[in-house]
């Protein structure tokens, strides 16, 4: 095979808690301190969680495995990958689709990023302190309105971000995640206790947990798939790529079982932070993009140390965001470093490049310097719609389908089951799903948006 020869000596994880550490830094993100409270606060609450949560394992997971099995089987970047298994084939697009996915999640998602980080530099001055809950919310708006200082932010953020990269696997980004998302999950557990404890709670635990399925339309069940995709990291190659370094003797099912739950158990543990301070302060859930920065200088404004767990919140979300970022970053340096031959450290910095560019535009939407309206939403909620809500679905089904129809079933079990090593017990529920509930469910559901169906 001479394509094998080619293939520049790769990274690897060293072991499964490493594996686990970075694939759950990916999925660990702003997708569940910040955009999943708003996005359930938009739709109304605990029926629509009740819906993502089904989309989420029934669907999502199965997603998950299937990208991860393409990534370890093939040890290559998403074109590489699908070049491979279907040599002459179109099924490279879906590499490509990726590539255009991960743009135009890193363009919106650094502007938050940079959001995340002024919050930290307003936390570390004590900023919020004696700030009443207008004040902290008029603090977020003017903050938005300001074209350049969220761009700033935004492209210290990208910085940071690549010079991980830079440094690889090992060294970058596995190091890093390692120590600091189990420290995420401790100080989310703090605020949930004082979130908890605070006058009116139970409002906004009853908003979260108690559904009333009259609140959903046929538009929230592809937020509810958007939303578990982008929370996951799959549909784009993320996993795909993080899977090409996961060595051959690791039980990619359990893996991957490990690695959706604890991102489930992070969004779960946000919204209880979230939704009971949202009601207690009188702030609406369905605010939008910037319900988390308006709803949580709130809690630490009222909590004792407020301002050690505020700092130490906005570091630990900055670190989230960043090992989010790195993971889209990576797929197009993966690809551009080993389809085509671009040095690693050339690589990294056009992938930033075009993401502060983007990025840029979409903060200057924000701000409203730039007015392009898409029907209701500016270029930055177009770009988060768009990305999540329609490349990723799109991708994931590209992916089921293929492993599903066209890699082969024994090699799907030989890879499953590294060789031998494990059972894969799950196999006939997970190939079921893969060949019929996953892409017939995903079409449904943008039939239905266009109004086909
Ligand atoms: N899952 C990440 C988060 O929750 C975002 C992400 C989406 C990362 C798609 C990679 C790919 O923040």
């Amino acid at each position: 095979m001479s394509s094998k020869q080619n293939t520049p000596q790769r990274d690897f994880f060293s072991n499964k808690f490493g594996i686990i550490a970075a694939t759950a830094g990916s999925a660990i993100g702003l997708g569940n301190i910040w955009r999943f409270p708003y996005i359930v606060g938009e739709n109304g609450g605990a029926a629509f969680l009740i819906i993502l949560l089904l989309i989420k394992f029934g669907i999502g997971l199965p997603v998950m495995l299937s990208e991860f099995t393409i990534g370890r089987h093939t040890q290559r970047n998403p074109f590489g990958a699908f070049r491979m298994l279907a040599p002459g084939k179109l099924w490279w697009i879906v590499g490509f689709m990726g590539i255009i996915a991960a743009f135009t999640i890193m363009a919106f998602y650094s502007v938050v990023a940079g959001w995340t980080l002024d919050y930290l530099y307003n936390s570390v001055l004590d900023g919020f302190n004696n700030k009443s809950a207008d004040d902290i919310q008029s603090m977020f708006d003017s903050f938005v309105a300001n074209g350049w200082q969220p761009i700033i932010w935004m492209f210290l953020f990208v910085s940071i971000s690549s010079l991980i990269v830079v440094a690889g696997i090992k060294k970058g980004i596995e190091k890093y995640t390692k120590v600091l998302m189990p420290a995420l999950l401790v100080i989310i557990v703090i605020l949930c206790v004082r979130a908890l404890s605070l006058p009116g709670a139970e409002k906004g635990l009853e908003f979260f947990f108690k559904p009333d399925f009259s609140k959903i339309t046929g538009a929230s069940v592809l937020e509810a798939l958007g939303q578990s995709f982008f929370s996951l990291s799959i549909g784009m190659g993320v996993l795909l790529t993080y899977g090409s370094y996961v060595q051959k003797s690791d039980n990619i099912g359990s893996t991957t079982f490990i690695v959706a739950f604890a991102d489930t158990a992070i969004a779960i543990l946000a919204g209880m932070v979230i939704f009971p301070a949202v009601f207690a302060f009188g702030i609406s859930p369905g605010s939008g993009p910037g319900l988390v920065f308006v709803t949580l200088p709130n809690i630490f404004e009222q909590m004792p140390a407020g301002y050690i767990f505020s700092v130490l919140f906005f570091v630990l979300l900055s670190v989230a965001a960043i090992t989010s970022f790195i993971s889209i970053q990576e797929v197009v340096v993966a690809y551009l470093s080993e389809e085509l031959n671009i040095k690693r450290k050339t690589a990294t910095f056009l992938a930033a490049g075009g993401a502060v560019f983007l990025g840029a535009l979409c903060a200057l939407s924000q701000s409203g310097h730039l007015n392009i309206m898409f029907g209701d939403m500016n270029l930055f909620d177009l770009l988060d719609f768009a990305s999540s809500n329609l490349m990723l679905p799109l991708g994931g089904l590209l992916i089921v389908i293929f492993v599903a129809w066209f890699m082969g079933k024994e090699r799907l079990l030989r890879e499953l089951r590294s060789n031998g090593l494990y059972k894969a017990s799950y196999f006939p529920i997970y190939n079921f799903i893969i060949r019929f509930i996953a892409p017939i469910a995903i079409t449904a559901v943008f039939l239905s948006k266009l109004g086909l169906i």
